[in-house]
């Protein structure tokens, strides 16, 4: 198991198990309540993490960057994961952001794949790849597996390759039934430029965290972003692979 460093903050203060919660970000229209299904929480957990892809002590700084303004303790926040391209760092950057975050706050996260046609979540955790997202779309039982890793739990792409866009209209109820179980839910999302980029889902969460690569993102490729993505749904840039040399 990986386990949180000494380093880390510890838990107090933090409500212990069998607390209230609050339920949703107090007076934002975004999560109404609506009706929530049980999640199903796989008795077996992933049986490895990938530490070619999982380095999260360098994302501590970016975690605690996005909490500190606020009282993260009584809030649920859910993070879709993109990029104006493919390759640019999207699946390592939520990956680890997830790790950060669930492993800092010690509060309980999941993180769900939603690129179906080119699912990679259930390598990262070692996971099945299914049931998953796609299957809790269409109605199904909504699964989860733990991970290796303390308070975090995947939501693999699913079996299903395909599924009609209307189903990601129940998208909405999902987290719903999510943030029942888990304070952090971050979404590994298709690129922008995509045409699998689901902006229905976009509009539906906290807030957008986009990745950019080092020497590879142009600028216009920003600014075409934000004709699919609206500029108040971004809530930080992550650049990828920069070059200690160019600081
Ligand atoms: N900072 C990094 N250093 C080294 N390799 C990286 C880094 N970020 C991503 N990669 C590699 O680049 C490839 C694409 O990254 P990935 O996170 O899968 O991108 P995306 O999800 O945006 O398509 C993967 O093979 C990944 O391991
Ligand atoms: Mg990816």
């Amino acid at each position: 198991m990986i386990t949180p460093d000494s380093k880390y903050p510890d838990d107090s203060g933090h409500p212990k198990d069998g607390e209230p919660m609050s339920g949703h970000i107090r007076g934002n229209a975004r999560y109404p309540i609506e009706y929530a299904r049980p999640v199903r929480i796989n008795t077996s957990p992933g049986d490895s993490v990938d530490t070619r892809i999982i380095k999260y002590n360098l994302y501590n700084s970016f975690n605690y960057s996005l909490f500190l303004p606020q009282d993260y303790r009584t809030i649920k926040l859910s993070f879709g994961v993109t990029s104006p391209n493919r390759g640019e760092g999207k699946t390592t950057a939520v990956c680890n952001l997830a790790t950060a975050i669930s492993l800092g706050t010690g509060r309980k996260t999941v993180v769900v794949d939603l690129n179906l046609s080119n699912p990679r979540i259930h390598n990262v955790f070692g996971i099945p790849s299914g049931p998953g997202l796609a299957e809790a779309l269409v109605g199904e039982d909504i699964c989860v597996v733990p991970t290796q890793i303390d308070n975090l739990f995947a939501m693999p792409a699913g079996n299903l390759k395909v599924i009609p866009p209307s189903k990601f209209l129940a998208f909405r109820g999902l987290l719903t039934s999510l943030f029942k179980e888990f304070e952090f839910v971050l979404v590994d999302m298709p690129a922008v430029q995509s045409r699998a980029f689901p902006t229905l889902i976009a509009n539906q969460l906290t807030g957008l965290i986009v990745v950019v690569k080092a020497k590879k993102t142009k600028r216009r490729d920003v600014s075409r972003l934000f004709r699919r993505v609206r500029q108040e749904t971004v809530l930080a840039f992550v650049m990828n692979e920069i070059d200690e040399k160019d600081f």
